[in-house]
């Protein structure tokens, strides 16, 4: 079989053009920032602690407004890979020798021609083959700037022969329109195939896992819609508030925070339909469905809520309007879900940390155990921490009676698989981005849609037509929420509680 059939039958990853060998340039724009030292360059390091960053093919550039030299932004970066467990100091340093800076502005070409002109020097010092090169650029900036610096690097940084891709994150714009305005400006100086929009979500282990669940098991086939579900909610809880991302938060709040794009991307792997394949884009192209399908919001299926103590802070506006909380109802109008509510419910200061998807089947008809009142059967996907799956089940309580009670069939990773670490949400991404696999990454059609369902809301909220209700940091949010939860008919097992296995 020829190397090109093999490509063709195995290979689902978006190949450009262009072969994905040769000399790879890492450039991190924003690289004195929070997200770049925090997230960005602790990813990469682990890339190259495991053989992906080979010494001799890549190199890293931060470029930034600061005025640095090579070893100063080493410094800056040290301390974040420094603090992790069983750190090598001699792989460290390594690392860190393949780091350099380059120091410019965001929309002037001077600083951008410097930056391929270090690149370039990179490449031909490498002997990298004509079309072997490759280039990804990683903006850890705020979007704002995202419209220059892409110019800036089409005008000045483009690859002359192999790829070049660009990295950018979330917030994509504050509502439809002005998603659309930053898409069309990037789409104008860079094709879909070029640009991954990061949402680190769909990096996480039990999310990548939802597709491997639903379409490779039998058991939940038959199952999964909307004669033997009865709900399904989706949770995000943080235990700390906005503290020091307050004048950040303030201008988006929870919703476009993480619900319109975090809970929504996970949502859309638990709702859609089986996908023709693995390709990339026919995982999207039933993403984009299942959002189309969604229903308009009604307000009376939303809960909002801001807790005590957070106009406090500063850098927030003193009669701010941003929830902190929310909890929203969605309805999707397709032959699956038709009546069966998804709750999205997200929120800062609350009681506990965690996320999880949470599944609720429906009654037993005819209970001849008269157990009904006892729980429902629920799956439950925690995606962290502890990430685990477990089935709630009525079981024969153990013993003489015959009488029932509510145990679990419990997979829990720390115990399941022992010794295996589980990767970080930015490492995998980056490494997908290396690889050219588009799947993990939002495309834009599927933004639009995404941006379509809650752009209706959002500006109910932003004209102070729908107002948060106070709640108390360290609480479950407002009871209110509990209320619409039950409203959209979960049914709480009191008396049940899983706990996670520990070693
Ligand atoms: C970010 C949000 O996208 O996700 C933060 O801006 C939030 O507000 C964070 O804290 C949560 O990510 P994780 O991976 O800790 O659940």
């Amino acid at each position: 079989m020829s190397t090109a059939n093999i490509i063709s039958q195995s290979d689902h990853r978006n190949v450009d053009a262009v072969p994905e060998i040769g000399c790879l340039s890492i450039i991190v724009l924003g690289a004195s920032g929070d997200l770049a030292k925090k997230k960005t360059f602790p990813a990469l390091f682990h890339l190259f602690k495991q053989g992906f960053l080979p010494p001799d093919e890549v190199h890293i550039f931060g470029y930034a407004r600061t005025k640095l030299t090579d070893e100063g932004l080493r410094d800056r970066i040290r301390g974040y890979l420094g603090k992790e467990e069983n750190v090598d100091s001699e792989e460290l340093a390594n690392f860190l020798n393949l780091v350099k800076y380059v120091s410019g502005s965001y929309d002037h070409e001077e600083g951008f021609l410097l930056l391929n002109e270090v690149i370039s020097q990179h490449e031909s010092a490498r002997n990298t083959p004509a079309g072997a090169s490759r280039r990804l650029f990683y903006l850890a900036l705020p979007p704002s700037v995202y419209p220059s610096v892409c110019k800036m690097i089409r005008q000045c940084c483009m690859n002359q022969a192999g790829w070049t891709r660009i990295v950018v994150e979330k917030p994509f714009g504050k509502d439809l329109s002005s998603a659309e305005e930053l898409s069309s400006q990037l789409g104008e100086l860079f094709s879909e195939s070029q640009l991954y929009r990061i949402d680190h979500y769909l990096g996480k282990e039990l999310v990548q896992n939802l597709l491997v669940l639903r379409f490779a098991n039998r058991l939940f086939m038959p199952l999964w819609n909307r004669d033997n579900i009865a709900n399904i909610q989706i949770v995000f809880r943080e235990d700390f508030g906005t503290e020091g991302r307050g004048g950040y938060f303030d201008q988006y709040g929870i919703i476009r925070d993480i619900i319109q794009n975090h809970l929504l991307q996970v949502f859309c792997l638990v709702a859609m339909e089986k996908p023709v394949s693995l390709k990339p884009e026919h995982i999207r192209d039933e993403k984009v469905k299942v959002l189309q399908s969604v229903l308009p919001i009604a307000s009376e299926d939303v809960v909002l809520g801001q807790y005590l103590g957070y106009k406090d802070d500063p850098t927030v506006s003193p009669d701010s309007n941003t929830p902190t909380f929310a909890s929203i109802v969605l309805r999707i109008h397709n032959e699956r879900w038709e009546g069966v509510p998804f709750i999205f419910k997200a929120g800062k200061a609350l009681n506990s940390k965690k996320a999880e998807i949470r599944v609720q089947f429906k009654d037993v008809p005819g209970d001849i155990f008269k157990c009904r009142s006892q729980g429902r059967n629920e799956f439950v996907i925690r995606l962290q921490p502890s990430e685990a799956m477990y089935m709630k089940l009525t079981v024969k309580k153990p013993g003489l009676e015959m009488s029932t009670i509510q145990s679990e069939l419990d997979l829990s990773y720390m115990q399941r698989y022992q010794g295996v670490k589980i990767p970080e949400a930015y490492e995998r991404l980056i490494l997908d981005t290396i690889r050219g696999d588009q799947q993990h990454f939002v495309r834009r059609d599927e933004l639009k849609a995404a941006w379509e369902i809650f752009t209706p809301l959002l500006h109910r909220i932003d004209d102070g037509e729908m107002k948060p209700l106070p709640y108390e940091p360290g609480s479950r949010g407002p009871v209110e929420a509990d209320r619409l939860l039950s409203k959209a008919g979960y049914v709480q097992t009191h008396g049940y509680i899983w706990i996670p296995p520990t070693l």
